[in-house]
């Protein structure tokens, strides 16, 4: 099946220095309509009834979280849109804010309606700092167009840190603290940005909403699967001829992205969702890709059979531990112990019980993490013991 561009449909069409070029593609209609024809209200339930799930990783329902913090009283809320982009292997946010700045402002400037913000962020990675003048450029023409009068958005620059990209981090990094995840409830839409309601979404979520708005729900519920509605920009990139940003039907097998469209040959295995995706072997190469199965935020690493599983393991432990913010014992230690453990494993001087540690470690990381980092840092480790465990009992050299 060829791609679906509806988040990407603009990118590589627009001249994204010119909102001129913007407008003969339908922008801003969907801003008008909501402020002219709906209510606050109309809008959320129209998201919720689409069935628009969070691109960031955790794959939260849209709607549902712009329901809560409008219901929220007070006027001082807050929209923040997620341009981090932290996990490894991932570039799709890069591509879109690069292609197609004046969806997102649009798409912000929604959100605000909807739950009743007048202000709006964009946390940027500190590495796409290239991109600052372009956003705060788009930003300035859509004010100057009439479509930013009652709302602002303004760029903040991230801390260079992984963790930051997590919501609660996020919010500390943005009132200027030191990025380390909050605990929770109180959740985002009820106490986030200085206490107050606030809602935050990755680029590609915001994206899809005014074509969800001037389409309607169904026409978005129409495409995907039962639980996965849509679209999914994906990032492919290691063992591929054609590397790059392809956006398909939620549902969509994995062998298509992978072999079909980025022609990877002699698979062993592929990483999905960055350095707290899964990992699945070759024979899994039929997948759907979906909520349901394997997602994450759409990063696809292709290893092929030249590749060491413990290698990629190793490396991957190796840049959770460097990027744990250290606030909660079993992210902060687990990591740092996973690491020492997969390097003797990696040297070929691992003891059998270390499998066993491995194990444990991992679900006491996975039931007490305070937040995604530690939680999701065994999956890589749980997966290549499944599906690669001869790799390991191959270089036990004792009890
Ligand atoms: C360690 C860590 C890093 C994250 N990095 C990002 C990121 O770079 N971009 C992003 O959109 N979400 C990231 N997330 C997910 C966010 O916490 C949050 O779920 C997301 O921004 C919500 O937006 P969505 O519902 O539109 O996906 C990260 C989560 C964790 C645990």
């Amino acid at each position: 099946m060829p791609q679906q561009r509806i988040v990407l449909r603009n990118c590589g069409v627009i001249d994204p220095r010119h909102i001129a070029t913007c407008l003969e593609k339908d922008g801003f209609k969907a801003l008008v309509k909501v402020r002219q024809e709906m209510t606050p209200e109309e809008v959320t339930n129209e998201i919720k009834a689409s069935g628009l799930r969070g691109r960031g990783g955790a794959g939260f329902p849209c709607g549902i979280k712009w329901e809560g913090a409008r219901k929220e009283p007070g006027d001082e809320k807050y929209v923040i849109c997620n341009a981090d982009e932290g996990e490894v292997g991932t570039f799709k946010d890069r591509y879109i804010l690069e292609g197609d700045p004046f969806t997102l402002i649009e798409a912000i400037a929604i959100a605000g309606y909807a739950i009743g913000a007048k202000t709006g962020y964009i946390y940027l990675r500190a590495e796409y700092h290239h991109l600052f003048e372009l956003l705060q450029d788009a930003i300035n023409q859509a004010r100057q167009s009439g479509f930013l009068d009652n709302f602002s958005i303004d760029i903040r620059e991230g801390a260079g840190a992984y963790i930051c990209g997590e919501e609660s981090a996020l919010m500390d990094s943005i009132e200027g603290k030191r990025g380390e995840c909050r605990y929770r409830p109180p959740f985002p839409t009820t106490a986030g940005l200085w206490g107050k309601p606030t809602i935050i979404n990755n680029v590609e979520t915001l994206m899809n909403i005014p074509q969800i708005i001037l389409n309607g729900a169904d026409w978005f519920n129409q495409m995907g699967t039962e639980r996965s509605k849509g679209t999914k920009v994906f990032s492919v990139s290691g063992d591929v001829s054609k590397p790059g940003v392809y956006e398909l039907v939620l549902g969509s097998p994995l062998r298509e992205l992978v072999e079909e469209l980025a022609l990877a040959k002699n698979i062993k295995m592929i990483q999905i969702g960055g350095a707290t995706g899964k990992i699945l072997p070759y024979k899994m190469i039929d997948t759907p890709l979906a909520f349901e199965t394997v997602l994450g935020a759409g990063a696809v690493i292709v290893f092929d059979k030249s590749r060491d599983v413990i290698d990629i393991v190793h490396r991957t432990m190796e840049f959770l531990a460097e990027e744990s913010c250290g606030k909660c014992t079993p992210c902060r230690q687990g990591t740092e112990v996973m690491v020492e453990i997969l390097e003797r494993f990696y040297r070929g001087e691992g003891l059998k019980k270390e499998i066993k540690d491995l194990e444990d470690l991992s679900s006491v990381m996975m039931l007490t993490s305070l937040c995604g980092l530690g939680q999701a840092a065994p999956n890589a480790v749980m997966d290549s013991l499944q599906y690669f465990r001869e790799a390991y009992e191959s270089r036990v050299v004792g009890n």
